[in-house]
């Protein structure tokens, strides 16, 4: 393992590309390896135990590509198997929520949404109270939202009304930071800043992931030096139906080298 190493990116399906292509943008020439568990993708409404036994799984996979830092694309992964993962890895290990909490810090009323295991698992807030001991916290799990993103429904009018369902009681409670703690949200971003209004400030944790990503190479002396074009690799367990067209979506370019790992 080297400062030429890939980076390993994973996630419970392709909504990680988020991150990825946050990833792209703010270290352009980083080689990149990915997985994305499409064959069991979702993992917002499973047990614990089952994430916990997904996780390990994958990132032992991407151990062995001799990655040189692991980044936990997925909030539910994040959310239940972050130790899982910081225990069995020799290399540094990151993940969304530490970066979606640590951008929200400056928030005194704080919001924040994600899958129902995300939601229901608490890592946001106790995240957020290590940073913003004063800052009050309101969680609102919104099961919809992945389903309506991987349909395309960005701008469509469901998705508006469900948006102004599921923040409403954030709303009430006059939250000033609003933290986006699934992969599929930034893709929703527009909407949300039109249904939250513009005193609300979003955290977007995949560009939040990148920005510590890039700090935490500099202070290791892991970023790499060669500024020749990177390689970047996409590992998934299943392709199915529209994969392509979704994956460009979350990625925002064309997604080539994909791989399909038979488990
Ligand atoms: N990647 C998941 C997350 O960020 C969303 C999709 C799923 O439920 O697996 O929470």
């Amino acid at each position: 393992m080297n400062s030429s190493s890939p980076i390993g990116v994973f996630d419970s399906g392709i909504g990680g590309l988020t991150v990825v292509r946050a990833l792209m943008e703010r270290l352009p020439f980083e080689n990149i390896v990915y997985f994305g568990d499409t064959a069991r993708v979702p993992y917002g409404v499973k047990s614990v135990e089952t994430i916990s036994h997904f996780t390990t799984q994958i990132a032992q996979f991407l151990l062995e590509k001799e990655v040189k830092l692991l980044i936990i694309a997925c909030n539910t992964m994040a959310a239940v198997a972050a130790q899982v993962v910081r225990d069995l890895s020799p290399v540094p290990v990151l993940d969304v929520i530490d970066a979606g909490a640590l951008a929200a810090k400056n928030g005194k009323r704080i919001g924040v949404i994600g899958t129902p295991t995300t939601i229901n698992s608490n890592a946001y807030a106790r995240a957020i109270h290590d940073y913003a001991p004063e800052s009050r916290i309101h969680s609102q799990a919104c099961a919809l939202f992945v389903p309506l993103v991987e349909e395309g429904w960005l701008e469509h009018e469901v998705t508006r009304l469900t948006a102004k369902e599921y923040l409403r009681p954030l709303l009430a409670e006059r939250i000033d930071t609003l933290v986006l703690g699934c992969t599929h949200y930034p893709l929703l971003k527009p909407l949300l800043h039109e249904v939250a209004g513009k005193n609300v400030s979003l955290v977007d944790s995949a560009e939040a992931m990148a920005e510590q990503a890039a700090q935490v190479l500099n202070e290791k002396g892991l970023a790499n030096t060669s500024s020749t074009p990177p390689r970047y690799d996409f590992h998934v367990t299943d392709v199915p139906l529209r994969f392509q067209t979704i994956g460009e979506r979350f990625l925002g370019r064309t997604l080539s080298n994909v791989h399909v790992v038979k488990w």
